[in-house]
């Protein structure tokens, strides 16, 4: 890895791990993109300009005869001086001046990446500021750029600072702007639902801007914070694939464009719809981190470039390979009907079965028998629970097990004491009622006051009742988007004034109980991002328990996280979502391609279930280091084939599992041949379920049969042993 200006070229050149970006500050003073690809040598790339038609272009002001603004491939596209494509900021002067023109100023290279305030971001690395300023107002931006030895992304992200004497207004405050030498690509992006997250879309880039965003001040389900953008032949295996994902959970906007010259760029960053931000003279604003992954090895290498640098540079450090809590939960067992005598007794059942943790889910606290009432009283429902929370933790510590507990600390509902006592805490306006979801509202974060009790009530708790687990809910998203904190002209600042609140909470609750594991979850999988995953090293990847279903949510999320961050619980059948049924082995291997558990009514349980269930945890923890921190390949799509294949290999290729499911059987089934990858191909493995033994690049390229088990949704796994 490295970080270096020829000042003859004026050129920097940044090498990463089987990446380069490089860029030049042109005549003018304007950063222009030059390559970001595969290594090459620390060459001068100014070779590479080419410029498209400049009729009807505009030169920069008051300089005649030369390239205008939107010709030149951007590192931050800004507006009305002559660059037409989609700009990376915008600004109001008092003056309604909207007009900036961010050119070279000065650099710093810094051995490691300097910490966003207030918001998680990447640590390590080596990093480029760049510092731009405008001449005239004083308005400037620092871009930070950082590449890494051990993953193969750059990750970027813009600070904008007004160094002028007058207010200014930030209309757009996007983190990045990438230029690309051409239009030959698709883009991906992960979209859903709940209960149907993370899904594939694949689609060809055209003249104009596609984007996706939320506006939901919250990452959300219904798009990933993520697009790639993949050449037309790119595969899971072959081809280059460029990845881009923002660190943050609340509203945002990512943009791929293609320009009237043929090339394209994307841009994106906070959403800018409802936003705005005002910047007194002598203060910043910090963006968030976007992580851009570049991959010639198809889609599997710039998944595994984005698992590489979530491991090793943003998920807590304590808990990241850390082995997990093998945990049943109470939740699809009981829903809100439990006592303690239930809840021990669902531990009893699978004591000594390998599982260790047991989580009491939703309707412990308050009055919270049903999803209308409860929520922001966190108080334990001793009549529910005689003998309190803490009766059930002292036993399930007293069998040997740990204990988690749930909480939805952004929330409260109308029917509860926290409303009554503080109804303008929850979000909305003074003068219209406030949409209902789940039946219930949202705590304003951006409020001092109300952060102060979250944090104070949810710790209470979990202090005083030998908690060693905490899931953290959240089950709808804002409406109404106002806060008694904020002046009239300040509102559009909400959004992500409540990013910068979740996280306060965020890192006064989970950083203020270091010894506590804290799993995500949003009504499943509605807040999977990078930004909370720093938080919660795992997250409950989705409310659909079915087999066949989390094929396709578990393929999608792989394409940006980690195995070990994806939570993946073992349910009843027939399945509470789809009302389907699918062999009890099936859905223990496909749950342990992720941090995973069990969540059904184990009080009934059969010795033969018992048993399996024994072998099962048994057979996860010998690949426990796998899933924490292997390499994951994916071979066949549930999204395009009825079968879905993924291996996942050690990182020193001593040990892989290769998982193979069949979606449906035919009678006089066609004869299929899997091709083993990622192991080393000079090295000798053993086949333990057959009992082959062959050289590595024997396997993956000659490949073997599975052996499916008879029936539908069947699912049968394989162990490779160096020997
Ligand atoms: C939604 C979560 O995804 C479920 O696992 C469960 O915790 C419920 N909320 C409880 O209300």
């Amino acid at each position: 890895m490295s970080v270096t200006y020829n000042s003859e070229t004026k050129t920097f050149m940044l090498q990463g791990k089987n990446l380069c970006y490089s860029f030049w500050i042109n005549d003018l003073g304007y950063p222009e993109h030059l390559y970001l690809g595969a290594s090459v040598g620390n060459d001068d790339l100014r070779f590479t300009r080419t410029y498209g038609a400049t009729s009807t272009a505009a030169t920069p002001p008051g300089i005649d005869n030369v390239n205008s603004y939107n010709a030149f491939p951007s590192e931050l596209s800004f507006f009305g001086t002559g660059d037409y494509r989609e700009p990376a900021v915008q600004i109001v002067t008092p003056q309604g001046d909207r007009l900036c023109e961010l050119l070279f100023d000065s650099y710093e290279i810094v051995p490691a990446k300097p910490k966003i305030t207030g918001m998680p971001s990447l640590d390590g690395g080596e990093t480029l500021i760049l510092h731009l300023k405008d001449k005239i107002n004083g308005f400037a931006a620092d871009l930070y750029y950082t590449v890494y030895d051990d993953c193969s992304v750059i990750c970027r992200r813009a600070v904008y600072k007004n160094c002028g004497s007058a207010d200014v207004r930030l209309e757009r405050a996007y983190s990045f702007t990438l230029a690309l030498p051409d239009r030959d690509y698709d883009m991906i992006s992960l979209y859903g639902v709940w209960a149907k997250e993370r899904h594939i879309d694949r689609i060809p880039l055209h003249h104009g801007v596609v984007s996706i965003d939320s506006k939901r001040t919250s990452s959300s389900a219904t798009l990933n914070p993520f697009i790639a953008l993949l050449r037309r032949d790119t595969t899971e295996f072959y081809g280059e694939a460029i990845g881009v994902n923002l660190v943050y959970s609340s509203s945002y906007v990512l943009k791929a464009e293609v320009n009237p010259d043929g090339t394209s760029q994307i841009t994106g960053g906070i959403n800018d719809f409802d936003f705005n931000w005002n910047l007194a003279p002598g203060e910043v604003f910090e963006t968030p981190d976007v992580v851009i992954s570049y991959s010639d090895t198809g889609l599997g290498g710039m998944s595994r470039a984005f698992h590489d640098a979530y491991r090793e540079h943003l998920i807590n450090r304590r808990y990241v390979k850390a082995s997990r809590p093998l945990l049943i939960n109470n939740w699809e067992a009981t829903y809100f009907n439990f006592d303690v005598p239930k809840l021990c007794a669902i531990a009893d059942a699978v004591n000594g079965l390998g599982i260790d943790t047991l989580v009491l889910d939703d309707g412990w606290f308050g009055k919270r028998d049903n999803d209308y009432s409860g929520l922001g009283d966190w108080v334990v429902n001793d009549k529910k629970l005689q003998g309190g929370v803490k009766a059930i933790s002292d036993y399930v510590h007293s069998i040997g097990m740990k204990f988690g507990l749930w909480f939805e600390p952004e929330m409260v509902s109308e029917d509860s004491d926290l409303y009554r006592a503080h109804p303008d805490w929850a979000i909305g306006t003074p003068d219209r009622k406030h949409c209902y979801s789940r039946h219930q509202f949202m705590l304003d974060l951006t409020r001092r006051e109300v952060r102060d009790y979250i944090v104070k009530s949810v710790s209470d708790i979990i202090e005083n009742n030998g908690v060693d687990y905490v899931k953290w809910d959240y089950n709808r998203n804002v409406t109404e988007s106002w806060t008694y904190s904020l002046e009239p002209e300040r509102q559009m600042e909400f959004a992500h004034r409540y990013a910068l609140g979740l996280y306060d909470i965020c890192e006064r609750i989970v950083n203020g109980h270091p010894d506590i594991f804290f799993e995500g979850c949003s009504a499943g999988g509605a807040r999977f991002d990078p930004a909370i995953m720093h938080y919660f090293p795992q997250i409950w990847t989705s409310d659909d328990t079915d087999a066949e279903e989390r094929t396709k949510i578990q393929f999608g999320t792989s394409l940006v996280y980690p195995l070990s961050v994806m939570s993946c619980h073992v349910s009843v059948c027939p399945n509470h979502q789809t009302g389907r049924t699918t062999p009890f082995d099936t859905r223990a291997i496909i749950a342990h391609l992720g941090a995973t558990g069990y969540e059904l009514d184990t009080t009934k349980f059969t010795d033969e279930e018992k048993a399996a269930v024994k072998l099962q945890t048994a057979e996860y923890k010998k690949i426990e280091r796998l899933i924490l921190d292997g390499d994951l390949y994916r071979i066949d799509s549930p999204f395009e084939k009825g079968f879905f294949t993924e291996a996942v290999v050690a990182k020193d290729k001593s040990f892989a599992e290769l998982v193979c499911y069949r979606r449906f059987v035919s009678v006089n089934n066609e004869v299929r041949r899997v091709k083993m990858v990622g192991l080393d191909p000079e090295a000798y493995y053993c086949l333990e379920e057959k009992n082959i033994k062959a050289k590595g690049s024997t396997f993956m390229n000659v490949g073997f049969s599975p052996d499916y088990p008879h029936g539908d949704f069947s699912a049968v796994k394989y162990h490779f042993t160096r020997i």
